[in-house]
């Protein structure tokens, strides 16, 4: 059944369902026109969102994308990690492009700060291990970060709030990372100040924006708000479902809505999955559909597949059901919004992985059976490109045949609707099926 997406209902979930990169920003900023509330529920400021309109280009990192549209309250939930110079950074970034920030942005007190020994950790662990074991991360301190957390010793925003608890968790928290620096990565340690200033600095613009989220986001609920979630990364980095460990350290996955932002996925109306008409990764792990050829160099050129937060090249490959379907099912998906469908405008012939052949056997499934990734075939079939420019198409009845099928075809393939489809960068290079 289609499901329309100009049906407005309360509560919207928006994820990726690849590795990250599909477009989310776009759609979030789109569908979120109506949102009284939008709020982040995992992740922190290795994520990258771009948004473009009247000419200008937005790239998010921590923030909600709901802060674009003047009317919307943005909350980044108890699941994010928040680096303090980061935040105050982005803010900076907005207010210079004219983006009202104030009083409108609003962090649970419940989020694990991100300190400034996290990315030295982060960095120091990724260099200490040999290029087969490196997952390629950000950089940014988000391992690290959750670790503590998961640990019991993290830095939550509301240690802010008294002066006594900030210092002695700092000294607490740097004694425990500056060892691990010293004596497990033979690194320099950290001091006191360069750990406290940026958490000084955030506490004196932010301190008034520390909330209990849940009951904001519950009270909103109740009162009938529109609220949109929205999800970073994707499903496969997902740290418990995707191609651990080569995965962020978050769930980014549906499930990480309840404990992200305190609030029953039994409220969310409709879940809708961002997938690419292809696929991209960043970072190191297993990627079945990968092209290293020039095919894979061309869908990097057209689709501009370089990383929003740290530039690096977008490993590119074929679109692979096995794993939307996977998404499809873990996520609970109700329809897909497919992007970037012009990147493959050019193309004569487009290939979609349908299943995996591995050690003899099929599997049309992702599954935990595969222990060697690098063993993995994608088994593809063909289909014809449309071969002309979608960019100025609105409407589905006036997409070529050849685009149709397509699209009809991972439909078929994900076992998802799909209810909207992005033909470009811009709000308005959109398709509402
Ligand atoms: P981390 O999240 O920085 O620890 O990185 C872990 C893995 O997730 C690496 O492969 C990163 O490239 C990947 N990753 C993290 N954030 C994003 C994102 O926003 N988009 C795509 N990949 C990401």
């Amino acid at each position: 059944m289609k499901v329309s997406l100009n049906n407005k209902v309360p509560v919207q979930l928006i994820l990726g369902v690849q590795w990250g990169d599909e477009g989310k920003g776009k759609i979030v900023d789109l569908l979120g026109d109506k949102a009284d509330v939008v709020a982040r529920y995992q992740g922190g400021h290795n994520a990258g969102h771009t948004v473009k309109f009247d000419g200008n280009t937005f790239v998010l990192h921590l923030i909600p994308t709901g802060i674009l549209r003047p009317d919307t309250d943005c909350v980044i939930g108890n699941g994010v990690v928040v680096h303090p110079g980061a935040l105050l950074e982005e803010v900076a970034g907005l207010e210079k492009q004219g983006i009202k920030v104030d009083g409108r942005l609003f962090i649970s007190r419940y989020a694990h700060l991100i300190l400034a020994t996290h990315p030295l950790l982060d960095r120091a662990a990724e260099a200490s291990c040999d290029a087969k074991k490196k997952i390629g991360t950000t950089g940014r301190g988000i391992g690290p970060t959750y670790s503590d957390k998961i640990a019991r010793r993290g830095f939550r925003a509301q240690d802010l709030l008294d002066e006594n608890i900030l210092r002695s968790k700092a000294e607490q928290c740097l004694e425990i990372q500056n060892r691990q620096l010293r004596d497990l990565f033979k690194q320099p340690e950290c001091s006191l100040d360069s750990l406290l200033e940026p958490l000084l600095k955030f506490r004196d613009r932010f301190a008034d924006s520390i909330i209990d989220a849940t009951g904001f986001l519950q009270s909103a609920i109740d009162s009938g708000k529109q609220l949109l979630i929205e999800g970073a990364q994707g499903a496969m980095l997902d740290v418990d479902f995707g191609t651990y460990p080569f995965v962020t350290s978050s769930n980014t996955t549906s499930g990480g809505v309840s404990t992200g932002l305190g609030i029953s996925l039994r409220n969310v109306d409709r879940i809708i999955g961002v997938v690419k008409a292809y696929t991209t990764r960043v970072g190191n792990g297993p990627f079945p559909t990968e092209l290293t050829d020039e095919m894979g160099e061309m869908l990097r050129a057209a689709g501009g597949e370089f990383g929003a937060t740290t530039g690096r090249p977008r490993r590119c490959g074929w679109f692979d059901a096995v794993v939307v379907r996977y998404a499809a099912q873990i996520n609970d998906l109700d329809t897909l919004a497919l992007t970037k469908m012009d990147v493959l405008d050019d193309l004569d012939e487009i290939r979609i992985c349908t299943h995996y052949k591995y050690r003899g056997r099929t599997f049309s499934d992702w599954t935990s059976e595969i222990a060697r990734w690098e063993d993995v075939e994608p088994v593809y079939e063909t289909v014809p490109g449309w071969k002309q420019s979608l960019v100025d198409i609105r409407k589905y009845e006036d997409l070529p045949v050849a685009a149709r099928n397509y699209v009809k075809r991972l439909e078929e393939l994900a076992g998802v609707p799909v209810g909207l489809i992005s033909v470009g960068p811009s709000r308005d290079a959109t398709i509402i099926l």
